[in-house]
């Protein structure tokens, strides 16, 4: 079996949600701490021992681009001053990830993102990874996911209980109720996409982390948009099950929704407190904080 090589990373989308700051900003570039949230994501992948970065971007994407080159400017201006720390920090994030970008001309969902990465993925294997899902484990999540699709082929969706009436944000997985190859890995016999509670198959959301054939690309290709004119990923996978095995694994680790407000505040305040530079100092502030309430 062929290794997982790729990463493809769906950037296209507008952010709409952190207006006004994503007027001109691309979400994905929103700091956790002081890592823009694509960062974290992209070093995921890489811990994970994935090589190419494939970005499928929008307009008003450049900055992120721009963001894993060279900085001659900076590089040198830190250089000269003698601030190696800060340096090795910047030169690392240009000289580690190997990145291609390919343009989503339209809006047309999460599966036609993942169509437009074809040309840059080719005849392999693919993760799949959706930055503002950001996940903090021991072990990188999508290389756990890497490591059950090894063990077990087909393909892997990351799997994440979630209370009821949640389920409607989220992809929901339909277990086929055959035993469990491994422990937390679960095989499928379809998924919805956004269900109401009640229609939905079981609890647990598909969390934005896949390991995917390649045979899910002429499957999206000859899907039709869908009411809202988008191409889901979900339905693609549906497809994909006609000829392949799918299961969703229960990946160890803390997920946050760093695409809502809420998520996004979580992940910053957890982030910071295990950080050895302000973690302490932070931990503080929120006792006295949290004291005068
Ligand atoms: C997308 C997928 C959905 C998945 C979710 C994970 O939805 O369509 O199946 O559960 O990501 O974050 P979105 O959040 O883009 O609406």
């Amino acid at each position: 079996m062929s290794r997982v090589r790729k990463a493809v990373f769906p950037v296209a989308g507008l952010g709409t949600r952190f207006l006004p700051a994503t007027k001109v900003i691309p979400k994905e570039m929103l700091p956790i701490v002081d890592v823009p949230q694509i960062q974290i994501g992209v070093q995921e992948a890489l811990d994970a021992g994935i090589e190419e970065i494939v970005f499928i971007t929008g307009r008003g994407k450049v900055s992120m681009v721009d963001h894993f080159d060279v900085a001659f400017e900076v590089e040198s201006y830190l250089r000269d001053r003698g601030e190696e720390k800060l340096l090795a920090v910047v030169e690392e994030i240009s000289q580690k990830a190997r990145i291609t970008s390919i343009r989503q001309k339209r809006p047309l969902g999460l599966g036609h993102a993942i169509l437009c990465a074809q040309p840059a993925v080719g005849d392999e294997p693919f993760a799949v990874i959706l930055s503002d899902d950001v996940i903090r484990s021991e072990e990188p999540a999508i290389g756990q996911l890497v490591r059950v699709f090894h063990a077990h082929g087909g393909g892997v969706v990351a799997g994440l209980r979630v209370e009821k009436h949640a389920l409607s944000k989220y992809g929901v997985i339909d277990p086929s109720g055959e035993p469990p190859p491994a422990p937390g890995v679960t095989p499928l016999k379809g998924m919805v996409e956004k269900p109401k509670p009640e229609d939905a198959p079981s609890d647990i959301a598909i969390i934005g982390r896949y390991v995917l054939p390649p045979e899910i690309f002429p499957i999206l290709e000859r899907m039709k948009p869908d009411a809202k004119g988008e191409i889901q990923l979900t339905d693609g996978l549906r497809g994909l099950l006609e000829h392949t095995r799918l299961y969703a694994y229960e990946y160890e680790g803390k997920r946050f929704d760093a695409g809502d407000k809420l998520g996004f505040l979580e992940a910053t305040v957890e982030f910071a407190l295990e950080r050895e530079d302000i973690g302490p100092a932070f931990r503080d502030y929120l006792r006295r904080l949290t004291d005068s309430w």
